[in-house]
């Protein structure tokens, strides 16, 4: 009897022990994650003009997306859809570069910068379908994360031209 309690005791503090560790380990990870995100220092080594294509990427986007809010506002589909199909084609990586401009692009955007742009030209996407499909819900969802999206990038990868990114540390999160 003494020593069946004692068996399950044992296989009780071996689970206990096996995920405490388990704990202290994943808890160690994230640690380690957070700690190299902070470090890592996304400075993108922009040339002038694969800056120029950008900035026009930007006042491209920021033209569409203001008159798509408004525009979404009003019922206007039409007009979303417009919209967000010239957001959707502005994308940096599909604008008629030089083969040198493409080749720099390639080697400075960091991995990160690259899915977040995408990601926000999906969502862009994803709009155009909604407003098809006249889904004011579903219009506004993704016309939310697409706002997302610009403040997240700016936070990360343009805290240098946007002064009231320059002291926030980065969003812990991304959707
Ligand atoms: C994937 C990254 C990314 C996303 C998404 C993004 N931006 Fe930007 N944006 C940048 C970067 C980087 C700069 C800074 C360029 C620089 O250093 O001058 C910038 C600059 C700008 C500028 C200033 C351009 C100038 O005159 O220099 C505007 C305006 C702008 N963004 C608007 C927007 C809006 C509005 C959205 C969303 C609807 C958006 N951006 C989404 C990366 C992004």
């Amino acid at each position: 009897m003494n020593k069946k309690i004692l068996i399950i005791v044992g296989i009780v503090s071996m689970l206990v022990g096996g995920m405490m560790v388990k704990h202290h380990f994943s808890n160690h990870d994230n640690h380690e994650i957070t700690e190299n995100i902070k470090v890592e220092s996304p400075v993108i080594q922009w040339t002038p003009s694969t800056k120029s294509a950008l900035v026009k990427e930007m006042y491209s986007i920021n033209k569409n997306y203001q008159e798509l809010v408004s525009n979404l506002a009003q019922g206007d589909w039409a007009k979303v859809i417009e919209n967000s199909h010239n957001i959707h084609s502005a994308f940096i990586l599909k604008q008629e570069l030089s083969e040198e401009d493409m080749a720099d692009l390639h080697r400075i955007l960091p991995e990160r910068f690259i899915e977040m742009d995408s990601k926000f030209h999906d969502h862009a996407l994803k709009l155009a379908i909604a407003a098809k499909e006249k889904d004011g819900e579903l219009a506004l969802i993704y016309s939310g994360k697409m706002m997302d999206g610009c403040v997240s990038c700016h936070q990360v990868f343009a805290k240098d031209r946007f002064e009231g990114f320059s002291s926030q540390e980065e969003a812990t999160h991304e959707h």
